[in-house]
């Protein structure tokens, strides 16, 4: 279990739960607000939607602990709200609603479009309520419902509310007292550098949750080289980074100590994890701790990982590299860190590293250079493909 603290609806709630439990169950059974919906589980439907930070998202595919921190509204605590209010009305005028599952949900986007964009036309809105989906009244009745909200607090001279000044849902606020790091999140404005690294690495508590919490993922493979060898380039930061696809080191590395950047693309994000890297090594067992700590301005996530690298001599001059990682992903991209997206990252992240370091020992170039973008998604889609095809290999 995995303590955490938010505001749901205006209060403070310091609480535990499972690490895997999504918002929208952690609410509905937890906290018994079943005004949040779950029709598809999976980030598609919409029925789960409510506001994280004043920002519509998905609770479905959004973990209670990556939102340890941050103000959580579900249409309970919109009841007192005036364009709830106005929705309320106009839905039922309009026969908005049939069912109603998809009316909660339907009201929280509903209320984003008049609040955020006043003049948007048809087109627009219905743009913006492509995410919800309703199965039952079709959208006639709630284009409609919104188009009548509009004139009305056109005609009272409402202004609209830009709370988006930043992007992703999650964890622009202060931490719950003791619980985790919390960073404000603000981008950076257009044109100026992203925020500096930290430059402490982050405390004990939070390497603690990385071992309670953490997703572990262990990696072997072998070089032909001796062991002697591979220790000495292990213990060169700037040479790993260099064959480690999407990493750079950003400052020169200094007593096991570097500044670096992880760049990754996951469709259509690119996040760029600035941070720190720790490395203890103990000659006498071959093997080394890396801890990394970073973060992403832009969506506000955080990534903390402890590596371990241990390696074994094996006959013929070669060397077996034994990896074991254990990370925590937490912010607007926590959604990303599903173990089995994250396995076959790992997997190509693995395979690519082995063939550089091999590169690298026999002096020739390495195949990803440095800096490059680490594409997660198309890494992914890629080993879907290779699973797809060794299933019907196996048939035929
Ligand atoms: S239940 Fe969350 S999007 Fe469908
Ligand atoms: S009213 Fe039934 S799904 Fe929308």
């Amino acid at each position: 279990m995995t303590k955490l603290g938010m505001q749901i609806n205006g209060k403070m709630v310091v609480t535990e739960t499972e690490p895997r439990t999504h918002l929208a169950d952690f609410l509905r059974e937890q906290q018994f607000l079943t005004g949040t919906h779950i029709g598809c589980e999976h980030g598609v439907c919409g029925a789960c939607t409510l506001l994280i930070d004043g920002v519509p998202a998905r609770s479905c595919i959004t973990y209670a602990v990556a939102c340890d921190g941050a103000q959580i509204t579900t249409i309970e605590g919109l009841r007192d709200d005036p364009v709830i209010a106005d929705l309320r009305e106009a839905f039922s005028a309009n026969h908005a609603l049939q069912c109603g599952y998809c009316t909660p949900a339907m009201l929280i986007s509903c209320r984003d479009i008049l609040t955020r964009l006043p003049d948007a036309d048809e087109p627009r809105i219905r743009l913006e309520l492509s995410g919800n989906l309703c199965r039952c009244t079709g959208y006639v009745g709630i284009v409609a419902a919104v188009k009548e909200v509009q004139k009305k607090r056109k005609a009272a001279g409402a202004r609209p509310i830009l709370f988006r000044d930043r992007l992703g849902p999650v964890g622009a606020h202060a931490p719950a007292a003791g619980q985790g790091e919390r960073t404000v999140r603000k981008s950076p404005p257009a044109g100026k550098a992203p925020a500096p690294p930290p430059k402490e690495i982050v405390g004990a508590e939070q390497w603690r949750a990385v071992e309670t919490d953490g997703v572990e993922l262990l990696q072997s493979f072998r070089v032909p080289y001796p062991r002697a060898q591979v220790w000495k380039f292990f213990g060169d930061l700037e040479q790993v980074a260099r064959c480690m696809p999407g990493a750079r080191l950003t400052k020169p590395a200094l007593d096991g100590r570097a500044e670096g950047e992880v760049n990754v693309k996951l469709g259509p994000i690119v996040s760029a994890f600035a941070g720190v890297v720790e490395v203890v090594r103990d000659a006498d067992r071959f093997s080394g701790t890396v801890r990394g700590a970073g973060r992403d301005a832009k969506s506000g996530s955080n990534a903390r990982a402890v590596i371990v690298y241990r390696l074994q001599d094996l006959q013929e001059a070669s060397t077996q590299v034994d990896i074991s990682v254990k990370f925590l992903l937490t912010g607007a991209l926590a959604q990303f860190g599903r173990a089995g997206l994250v396995k076959d990252v790992a997997d190509h992240l693995t395979q690519v590293f082995a063939a550089n370091l091999e590169a690298s020992l026999s002096g020739k170039q390495i195949s990803e250079s440095a800096g490059a973008t680490l594409n997660a998604a198309s890494v992914a889609r890629a080993a879907l493909w290779k699973r797809i095809r060794a299933f019907f290999a196996r048939w035929i």
